[in-house]
């Protein structure tokens, strides 16, 4: 009786094993669309009511850069299929001088309507991490950041911004919350952060568009001073209504396409995913400091260099933060 109980026991413990290795090698998610949860639970971005630097689109952005090293262009304007050839050392550098807000740089155009759709596409990459989790990135991309005012001086601006925040889904249900905050971020149960339908509210910062899980002021520190953000509840942004929409498998780093909504998803279909894994920056270089439109404050300069793009947050991260 006990050695027949120890067989079965042992018997259930390699069913139980072979059946969660089997399910551990085939997927758990359907491949070719992203999760209704990702959906059902996406966030809610409230951009300043002051903003006067919207969302963009990563097309249009690159339809007005250049790729450069050291400020000297080394490959003629790309797009989105063939970004990956460039090395990632390249700035995508403004072919305009962004001190002069031309159209593509502000995106106004892309300003959120009254039902929260924007032109501008956002991108969301949903990763399967095992044992039911699924962590979903909402990237938003600006084609410019402004900094805040230090002791009346705009520190940080630069040219291309990403943000994002990630939602950790455990079989489903959302439990976890991460908003992309400067050089630093937050994590939030799913309870603590407010909710409108179902759906968690972020405050987007006014120029530098941090993402708060409260409207107000919020100060941060750089190495010299106090900086502030300002956020308000101003126009609701869903990303829902424009996305392009991916999958991302960390043990191979490779992205496929999972479809996604209004013109993100139309223009999804004739692009490649490659564009994701390259790690250049998408805005200008920092510009010398005997460019006149460049200053130091203490070591804190007014134009900083372009961000990485998605691949470069840590997508296959096993904590939340
Ligand atoms: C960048 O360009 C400047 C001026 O042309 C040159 O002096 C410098 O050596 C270059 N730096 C690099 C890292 O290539
Ligand atoms: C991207 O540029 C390449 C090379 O110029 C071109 O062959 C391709 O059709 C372009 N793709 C799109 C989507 O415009
Ligand atoms: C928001 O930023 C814009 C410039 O980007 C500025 O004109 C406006 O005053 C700012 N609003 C607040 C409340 O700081
Ligand atoms: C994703 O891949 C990285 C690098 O291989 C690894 O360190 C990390 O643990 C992986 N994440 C998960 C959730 O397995």
């Amino acid at each position: 009786m006990f050695a027949s109980s120890i067989v079965l026991f042992s018997f259930l413990a390699c069913f139980v094993l072979c059946v969660s290795g089997v399910e551990n090698k085939i997927l758990e998610h359907n491949p070719t669309s992203l999760p209704d949860y990702a959906f059902t639970f996406a966030p809610y971005s409230y951009l300043h009511s002051s903003e006067l630097y919207f969302p963009s689109d990563i097309v249009e952005h690159l339809q007005n850069t250049i790729p450069e090293i050291n400020f000297t262009a080394i490959a003629p304007m790309q797009n989105l299929s063939t970004l990956d050839s460039l090395p990632s050392t390249a700035f995508l550098t403004s072919v305009d001088d962004p001190l002069t807000n031309p159209a593509w740089l502000t995106s106004i155009a892309n300003k959120p309507d009254s039902t929260g759709y924007s032109h501008a596409p956002a991108t969301i990459i949903a990763v399967e991490k095992g044992d039911g989790i699924v962590d979903v990135f909402y990237f938003y991309f600006y084609s410019f950041n402004q900094g805040n005012f230090l002791l009346g001086v705009v520190l940080g601006d630069h040219v291309g911004d990403w943000e994002h925040t990630m939602i950790r889904f455990i079989n489903g249900d959302p439990t976890a919350i991460f908003l992309s905050e400067h050089s630093f971020s937050s994590a939030y149960t799913w309870d603590a952060i407010t909710k409108l339908n179902g759906h968690p509210q972020v405050y987007v910062g006014n120029g530098t568009h941090a993402n708060w899980a409260t409207p107000g002021p919020h100060s941060y520190t750089v190495p010299f001073g106090l900086l502030a953000d300002q956020s308000d509840v101003g126009l609701l942004w869903d990303v829902t209504l424009n996305f392009r929409g991916f999958w991302f498998d960390n043990s191979t780093s490779t992205f496929t396409s999972a479809g996604g909504i209004g013109i993100g998803g139309s223009e999804q279909e004739s692009e490649t995913t490659s564009w994701l894994l390259w790690l250049g920056l998408w805005g200008d270089e920092q510009y010398p400091s005997t460019d006149p439109r460049q200053y130091d404050f203490d070591g804190q300069f007014k134009f900083s260099s372009g961000p990485t793009g998605p691949f470069d947050k840590n997508l296959g991260r096993t904590t939340v933060c």
